[in-house]
């Protein structure tokens, strides 16, 4: 569905993304770990278009290499960002509103929003300002925004930073059912290894924007490498 072949991103002399390649199946929840600055928001920003790369991106068999970031949205990726990125001034039904428009193909519908705003409990919330939102409130909305947009993609950036066990539990049922309820194929960043491998499968693992490795939860959090470069410190976080 998704397949990146040789993709290379330099900043300067800085490698952020090293001919990197790798393959996203329809319905799959893919999971992208790696220390900080390995390059994982990085990747997010080419798929979407924010940088020119070298290499290729292909979706659903189409380049989409060096495409407008609205046209990659509305072929269908939509994302979320690392650090929650919301209007302040506007309502949740508005902000909602606002994502769908941006990146739907012309059939956007503020019933579908609405449906969304559902889907992600924000529903007693929809009236009130983003800023009266907490850390979870905030993390929902981003996804209803983006899911408003009707993507066959969601791509979630570190979804658990910042939040509590519990609120972890729920952002984890969330994106569950983002991929089982709405059949939406998703990829995850996501630093705590326990979430990852509870939610993802297959897991591409990166380091200096390069591929250490790609597998199945149990594959990855028992290679070598990987237990040397990322799992030593942060496996039990
Ligand atoms: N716009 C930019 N200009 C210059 N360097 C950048 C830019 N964006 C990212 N970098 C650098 O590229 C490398 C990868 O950054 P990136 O944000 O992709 O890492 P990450 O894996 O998402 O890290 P984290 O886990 O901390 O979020 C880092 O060294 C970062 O400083
Ligand atoms: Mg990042």
């Amino acid at each position: 569905m998704l397949k990146a072949i040789n993709i290379t991103k330099k900043f300067g002399a800085l490698a952020a993304v090293n001919n990197l390649s790798f393959e996203v199946e329809d319905r799959q929840i893919f999971g992208i770990a790696g220390p900080n600055g390995a390059g994982k928001s990085t990747l997010y920003n080419l798929i979407t278009g924010f940088y020119k790369y070298e290499g290729k991106i292909e979706f659903d068999g189409k380049n989409i290499s060096g495409l407008p970031t609205h046209k990659i949205a509305r072929l269908g990726i939509s994302r979320t960002f690392q650090i929650p990125q919301i209007f302040e001034s506007l309502t949740v039904e508005e902000s909602v509103n606002i994502g769908g428009r941006f990146g739907s193909s012309g059939k956007f519908n503020t019933g579908y929003s609405d449906e969304m705003i559902a889907f992600t409990s924000l529903e007693q919330e929809r009236s009130n300002k983003t800023n009266l939102l907490n850390l979870l409130g905030k993390k929902r909305l981003m996804i209803a925004a983006a899911l408003a947009t009707n993507p066959k993609i969601l791509m979630v950036d570190e979804p658990m930073a910042g939040l509590n066990a519990m609120e972890i539990k729920e952002m984890t049922g969330l994106i569950k059912s983002i991929n089982q309820d709405l059949k939406i194929t998703v990829i995850i960043i996501e630093h705590f290894m326990k979430v990852l491998t509870e939610l993802a499968n297959p897991i591409l693992v990166i380091e200096n924007g390069k591929e250490i490795c790609t597998g199945t939860p149990e594959e990855i959090t028992s290679d070598p490498e990987v237990i040397a470069c990322y799992l030593g410190d942060s496996h039990d976080t």
